[in-house]
């Protein structure tokens, strides 16, 4: 049997890419969701991995802000193989974030100090069993970091540079990462946050990510359209960038 260890249980995002798995790859899998105790979404979450076919479901309690427990956390979750890891917690903040010294210090703990915490031992596990597949929900917020996005993009920048590079080191381990860049998804996240033109759904993410994964890319872009536009947008003078009203 298959198994996927969502961490971020709760995630749309990540929701959409096991439920999008679990539709592609036909084989019996087990689900494993590691999110908050306190989570709100948690009973939804199960009962719609249960709804897209997983044949096992199951929860254990995680905290991306509590380092010291994330060792006991991944035993845990690695008591049997798991075939699929998806690092898909994550905050977002707001554009004055950076003005509140306690926001922005939990926004860091838990997209960056958090997502390498868990990067680093899902690393050494997966290699251990002799491969797997890794998915990190980075953002095209990571790609530059924007004056409405300071203290989020930042996170997002450097846990993207760390995955990638992750898995560099782990290739010769046969162990596969991918880092997803979606642009704005419409969904829990970004509820009350205006549409932009190049908005994404969970389910474009899902299929997308997938896709990647089958063509063993080290990273994706959701929508493709950003390929073109990231090459300019990476490339504008400060001058111009420092300007623009998103
Ligand atoms: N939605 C977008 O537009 C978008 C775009 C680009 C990138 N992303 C990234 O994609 C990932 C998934 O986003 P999403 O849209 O699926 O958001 P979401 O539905 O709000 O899910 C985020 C999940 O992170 C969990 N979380 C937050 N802090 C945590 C902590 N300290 N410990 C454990 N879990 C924690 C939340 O748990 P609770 O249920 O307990 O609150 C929630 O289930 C995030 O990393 C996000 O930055 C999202």
């Amino acid at each position: 049997m298959k198994r996927i260890l969502l961490l971020g249980g709760a995630s749309e995002l990540g929701l959409a890419i096991v439920a999008e798995l679990l539709q592609t790859d036909k084989s019996p899998t087990a689900v494993l969701l590691a999110g908050r105790p306190s989570s709100a979404h948690r009973e939804q979450a199960l009962a719609q991995v249960r709804q897209a076919g997983a044949v096992r479901v199951g929860w254990l309690d995680f905290d991306a802000e509590a380092v010291d427990d994330h060792q006991r956390v991944l035993d845990a979750a690695f008591r049997e193989r798991v075939d699929v890891a998806i690092v898909a917690f994550g905050i977002l903040g707001d554009r004055q974030t950076w003005r509140d010294h306690e926001a922005t210090l939990r926004l860091v703990r838990t997209n960056y100090v958090g997502a390498v915490s868990v990067g680093v031992l899902l690393a050494q596990r997966l290699a251990a069993q002799g491969g797997g597949q890794l998915v990190a929900l980075s953002s095209m917020a990571g790609e530059r970091v924007r004056r409405t996005n300071l203290v989020y993009g930042s996170t997002k920048a450097g846990m993207d540079g760390f995955y990638l590079q992750l898995g560099v080191e782990l290739a010769d381990a046969g162990v596969q990462v991918l880092v997803v860049r979606p642009g704005l998804a419409v969904g829990r996240m970004t509820a009350g946050r205006r549409r932009k033109p190049l908005s994404t759904t969970p389910e474009q993410v899902a299929r997308a990510t997938v896709r990647a994964l089958a063509a063993g890319r080290p990273k994706v872009r959701v929508p493709a359209a950003f390929n073109v536009i990231s090459v300019i947008f990476r490339n504008l003078p400060a001058a111009v960038a420092n300007r623009l009203p998103f």
